[in-house]
């Protein structure tokens, strides 16, 4: 799968090395991968499908911290540092994952020399992406934030036809959408209908049709 070996930065070689220590996992729809707060003894790549990671707040408000799709890695912080599950993984569609247990991890990072800088690229990464999380909630207003979020969807799970139109499958629920975004699902919903408004988007059910990512860009901004 040279995909996969893209998305992780590897070469044919190592992938192979690599994939040959992971175990397939399916994840019904809607079941749970692993809870927060529970002790963390594998990681996970995604191969098929999509989960959303969730925390609990102190205040019992679930928050979306991302969607994972096909070439994510997952639940790697815990066997890193040896705490618990910092979210929750839940499939939103059926998903195929492929488990690596802490003791091949363990060896995958001792003996392979593209282990280690492989991973801090990725944690490095993901810091990036929640630094700029951090600074939206802090910084930019709600419609912003969801476009910023159409567009980083589209990114990520957006198939484009031959109308130039991106399709977003991301089979999120207009509650998801807004714990995503971090907002009420009335505000999001009414950013989301502006869009619409102005020929931008369209919506669908768990889905999304980006008309005109330019302007929605522009917006974004
Ligand atoms: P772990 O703490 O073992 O279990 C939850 C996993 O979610 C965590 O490892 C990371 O792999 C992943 N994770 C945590 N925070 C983020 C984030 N902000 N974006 C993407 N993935 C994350």
């Amino acid at each position: 799968n040279p995909s996969l070996g893209a998305a992780l930065g590897l070469d044919e070689e190592v992938l192979a090395d690599v994939l040959a220590a992971f175990e397939v996992r399916e994840v019904p729809r809607q079941a749970r991968l692993f809870e927060q707060g529970e002790p963390g003894r594998s990681l996970y790549l995604v191969r098929e499908g999509s989960l959303k990671l969730t925390r609990t707040t102190a205040s019992g408000r679930p928050s979306i911290l991302a969607v994972l799709g096909p070439g994510d890695t997952v639940g790697e912080m815990s066997l890193l540092d040896g705490s618990a599950r910092t979210a929750t993984a839940t499939a939103l569609t059926p998903a195929v994952v492929l488990e690596l247990s802490q003791a091949r991890f363990d060896r995958w990072l001792a003996d392979q020399p593209a282990a280690a800088p492989l991973l801090l690229r990725h944690l490095g990464r993901r810091l990036r992406a929640s630094n700029d999380v951090i600074a939206d909630l802090v910084f930019a207003d709600v419609p912003t934030r969801v476009a910023r979020l159409v567009l980083k969807l589209a990114d990520q799970f957006g198939l484009e036809d031959e109308r130039g139109v991106v399709m977003i499958e991301h089979q999120l629920t207009q509650e998801e959408l807004a714990q995503l975004v971090g907002s009420a699902r009335e505000t999001v919903n009414k950013a989301l209908a502006s869009f619409a408004g102005r020929g931008w988007i369209e919506l669908g059910r768990r889905s999304i049709a980006v008309l005109d990512g330019e302007r929605l860009a522009r917006f974004a901004r």
